[in-house]
């Protein structure tokens, strides 16, 4: 068994904060609603760059944190369900920014769980010894998606990148992911793909009817309710499987690093586990939800504050379109 071992760590953030109050100033909405609700009470928006700018700044922290320059990096590894171009993927243009001109590039796209996919991706090359330094990114503009005239989605989400530096260890670690792609009305964002084909029928449905009504432009579609119930009964399971597959105790994790949805959500699943609330990292309320940036951003924060002790038993737990789920749970 093979683990793997975080040799830096990096994130971003925009400048511009977008906090409830200024959703009231164009919604019907407040404070008093979203931060009960949700538990956000600010969000960072990228107003003026593609998202793949917050990938090469994160990245680029992560190999400052690591004492590494780009040229020692094997595979860069880019989780994006909001990227800039259907191609080249991610990884390539952050490789170009950054001068990793040694690495191969792949993207995952398992929505909010994918830094956990990716990562589960990065310790399985690191097993094999395919390869040996990764980089692995996580980064959404999830702004770009939203309807802001739809204040019942649009208020949750934020922008953010976060980015780690893997090699491997010793040390150990599980994992799990799964999905329910019979679920997946619950939550997606069509593409529109704009050709003149002239072999294409007019008006040819998407599947069915209802994805061309309801989904014209690129927005985020989602049933709340539907997520919601999903994501504490998924979070449960995964952490409990990886929990088994350790043979380790819910209650010997030191640390648990939540995908930020709803704090409700965080919440719920947590107490369902009996995981101690001290042990359960948020910072939902200042970035919303950034998808599959949640969990490095937060990994980054606490690297940064010190709060990362070598041997620490770590819980990454997440959910996200697809539906998919995951967790993962390593020594630190
Ligand atoms: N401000 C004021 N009122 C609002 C707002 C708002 N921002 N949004 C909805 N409302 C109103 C609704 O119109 C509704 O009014 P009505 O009763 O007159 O019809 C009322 O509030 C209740 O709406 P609900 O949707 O039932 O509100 P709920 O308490 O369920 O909260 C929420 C909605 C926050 C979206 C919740 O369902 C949730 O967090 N779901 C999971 C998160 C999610 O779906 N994330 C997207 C997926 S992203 C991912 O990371 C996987």
């Amino acid at each position: 068994m093979f683990g793997i071992e975080f040799i830096g760590t990096g994130s971003y953030v925009p400048e511009f904060v977008a906090d409830n109050n200024k959703f009231s100033e164009f919604l019907d909405t407040s404070d008093e609603w979203i931060t009960p609700r949700t538990g956000i009470k600010e969000r960072r928006i990228l107003t003026d760059k593609p998202n793949y700018y917050m990938g090469v700044k994160a990245a680029e922290a992560a190999l400052e944190n690591a004492k590494l320059d780009a040229k020692d990096i094997d595979l860069i590894i880019v989780s994006s369900c909001s990227p800039d171009f259907f191609y080249p993927c991610m990884a390539c243009l952050i490789q170009k920014d950054i001068g990793a001109e040694n690495a191969a590039c792949i993207d995952v796209n398992s929505a909010c769980t994918g830094f956990i996919t990716a990562l589960d991706v990065a310790q399985k090359y690191l097993a094999t010894d395919h390869y040996k330094t990764i980089l692995v990114v996580a980064t959404e503009k999830l702004s770009a998606q939203q309807d802001y005239t739809d204040r019942s989605m649009c208020i949750l989400f934020g922008d953010a990148a976060g980015a780690a530096v893997v090699r491997r260890s010793d040390k150990e670690f599980y994992s799990m992911l799964g999905a329910s792609g019979d679920d997946f009305e619950a939550l997606y964002c069509k593409i529109n793909y704009q050709s003149n084909c002239p072999f294409f029928e007019d008006d040819a449905p998407f599947y069915n009817n209802r994805f061309d009504t309801h989904a014209k432009k690129n927005y985020l579609q989602s049933d709340g309710h539907a997520v919601y119930k999903f994501a504490v009964n998924a979070m449960n399971k995964a952490v409990r499987n990886v929990a088994e597959q350790s043979g380790w105790n819910i209650e010997d994790i030191d640390l648990v690093i939540p995908h930020q949805a709803n704090l409700r959500i965080i919440k719920k699943a947590t107490e369902m586990l009996g995981v101690d609330p001290d042990k359960v990292y948020t910072n939902i309320q200042r970035l919303g939800n950034v998808s599959s940036a949640c969990i490095p951003v937060a990994l980054d924060e606490l690297n940064r504050a010190g709060r990362l002790h070598k041997g620490m038993k770590i819980c990454f737990v997440g959910f996200g379109a697809g539906l998919t789920y995951g967790a993962i749970i390593m020594e630190f």
